[in-house]
Parts: C-alpha cells; sequence; structure tokens
C-alpha cells in the first residue's frame, strides 16, 4: 500500500484575509468573497444545500455521471489512457473522485483543497479503499492561482472540476482558471460540471430554498467576517436575497446572492465602520449559467481543442471532456 504525501502550498494569513474583507466591506458598492462563506459551519451548511430538493446541480451531475459512465470511460482513456493520474480541482471529501478511480483505472491521484486539513481524513479513507492507487494531498487556494509543485505531475493526466463551481468565476477569470488547468494536465484533459441557463423558475428557488438553509448559509458569512473582523454585524438586521440577473456581462446570465440591511445601521470593527442604508446589499456571490455553445467557447478560448459533452433529459446541467490542444 502506498504512503498517502501531503503538500501545503497555503498557509492561511488572517491579517491579510481580514484586510480583504475591510476592502471589500469599505467598496461603494460592498462586496464579500465567496470564499468568506466557507468556515466549518458554512462548509456543512453547503453540505445540507446539495441535499434540497431545489438545489438539483448536485444530483443532476451525479446522474449524469452515472447514466453516460461507459461512454464518458472510454473517452477519458481515449483522452489519458489507463494508469493516469486524475487531479481533483477542490477535493474536499474526494467522494466524487473515488467513485471513478476504478472505472478510469487511475493509477495517481492528486486531491487539491484550499484546506490541507479537510483532505487529510478523506485521503487516508480513500487510500485504504485503493492501495494500488497513489495519493497526494495539496493544500492550495486555486482561486487565486493553479500551479502544482515541478515534477508532481509530468505525464497526460485528467483534471476534475465537478460541482459547476466554475460558474462562480466571471468569465475572465474563469477562463484564466480553465487555462491553467489544461497547463497542469501535461497535454491530457479536463473533466467538468457546468450548470447550464434555464428558466429563473427553476433557478432561483435553487439559491432560496424554501428550509432558508441556502439563507443561513448566506448569513453565516457575516457570523464568520464577525470573528475574522471583529465586526459587530447583527445578524437580525440582514435577509438573504437572490435572483437571476439575466443582464449579466455574458450572453447566459447569472444567479446573484445579496445580503439586505432590514434597516438602516451601522457596522464597527477595530479601526472602522460603515453605515448602510435600509435596503442597501453586500453582494455575497455570483453563479454564471452558460449556454453549452458559450461554454465550449470558453474552452476553446482557454486552449482546449476537442470537447465531449453529456448532458441530462432536460438539459439543465453538462459534463464535458474538453482534451488539451
Ligand atoms: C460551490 N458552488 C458551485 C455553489 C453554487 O451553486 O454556485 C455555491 C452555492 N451558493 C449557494 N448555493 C450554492
Amino acid at each position: 500500500m502506498h504512503e498517502t504525501r501531503f503538500i501545503q502550498l497555503h498557509v492561511p494569513d488572517a491579517a491579510q484575509l481580514a484586510a480583504e474583507a475591510v476592502q471589500g466591506l469599505q467598496a461603494s458598492q460592498a462586496h464579500a468573497s465567496p470564499k468568506f462563506f466557507y468556515d466549518p459551519l458554512g462548509s456543512r451548511l453547503f453540505d445540507a444545500i446539495t441535499q434540497l430538493d431545489e438545489y438539483y446541480p448536485t444530483r443532476t451531475e451525479a446522474a449524469i455521471l452515472s447514466a453516460h459512465a461507459a461512454a464518458i470511460t472510454d473517452a477519458v482513456h481515449g483522452a489519458v489512457g489507463a494508469g493516469a493520474t486524475m487531479i481533483d480541482l477542490g477535493a474536499g471529501s474526494c467522494e466524487k473522485a473515488a467513485r471513478l478511480l476504478g472505472p478510469f483505472q487511475l493509477e495517481r491521484y492528486v486531491a487539491v483543497d484550499i484546506s490541507i486539513d479537510f483532505l487529510r481524513q478523506a485521503l487516508v479513507q480513500l487510500q485504504r479503499q485503493h492501495p494500488a492507487v497513489q495519493t497526494v494531498g495539496v493544500g492550495l487556494d486555486f482561486s487565486s492561482r493553479l500551479a502544482l509543485p515541478a515534477g508532481l505531475v509530468e505525464s497526460p493526466a485528467l483534471v476534475f472540476y465537478p460541482g459547476s463551481s466554475i460558474g462562480n468565476f466571471a468569465p475572465p477569470a474563469a477562463v484564466q482558471l480553465l487555462r491553467q488547468a489544461r497547463d497542469i494536465s501535461a497535454g491530457g484533459a479536463l473533466l467538468i460540471g457546468v450548470d447550464l441557463l434555464k428558466p429563473a423558475a427553476v433557478l432561483e428557488p435553487a439559491y432560496d430554498d424554501a428550509l432558508g438553509v441556502t439563507a443561513a448559509f448566506n448569513l453565516n458569512l457575516l457570523r464568520h467576517l464577525n470573528r475574522l473582523v471583529g465586526s459587530n454585524f447583527d445578524l437580525r438586521q440582514w435577509q438573504h436575497v437572490a435572483f437571476f440577473n439575466a443582464d449579466a456581462d455574458v450572453s447566459a446570465g447569472r444567479v446573484e446572492m445579496h445580503l439586505q440591511a432590514r434597516q438602516a445601521l451601522s457596522v464597527q470593527w477595530p479601526g472602522g465602520e460603515r453605515h448602510f442604508a435600509a435596503g442597501e446589499r453586500i453582494h455575497t456571490e455570483n453563479a454564471y449559467k452558460w449556454t453549452r455553445p458559450h461554454f465550449e467557447a470558453l474552452l476553446h478560448e482557454a486552449g482546449f481543442g476537442r470537447v465531449q459533452t453529456w448532458t441530462d433529459p432536460q438539459g439543465w446541467f453538462a459534463v464535458m471532456l474538453a482534451q488539451a490542444a
């Protein structure tokens, strides 16, 4: 059995994160990066979101991977061959990748996540289930730059980026990340989950569910900021707002999440404060929704050649395999 290796490339700097958060709070249109959702409670709330009836992406992606398992496996073998390395971006619990290691006949698994601590337990368990697979955990914040240490991946690899997380990047940043994914694939391929454009009547409940789990996920960002910057946000004074913006800066549009002040209020933190008028918002997340041709064009712009696409019967979600050109 192989021994799991861990490489920490990202050491969280609380002072730097706090400065970034304060800068967002002071902007004329206040904003906070979606990375501030993911403290331990936020990660658990996101897991709960993926189980909601209204949140279709997780189960739809899983259904596509299962309904088209044979065709996707053949396509992956055609692109990177058997015995390749999988690089799993945002691996977390490594659950999605674990289902593919056997069918794809992978020999190495590189799990990348912002927190190496998330990966430790999952990788040790995965190593036990797949003793012949070499596993490596990399702690890296790839939202700023995706690059792996020299020598870690030398032959064509499969980059795996499921869950439609690419939708949380604005188009220019998405192309940049896709280009970096192509580079680390070393001439291999990218297997990616992409959420497709669909009616607002389906999109909006997915980001504003009846149980209020997404509202709690959004509001929890303020709790996280209170700890990070020492602010005194009172969560009861804020309301979760989510809507589809068809006029966003791409042809497809995006779901936006905001936190809206229920009344005029002030928030203080050490060294600063901000007044919010009633109804004023903090923009917390964009989730871009693409048309299939639009996303395929984005992949080509990022340096991929052939793209193979599988979707569900309603055409709500796509799994795409893009080969490095
Ligand atoms: C992580 N990401 C793909 C989720 C999404 O659908 O954009 C985050 C999320 N935000 C609210 N619900 C889920």
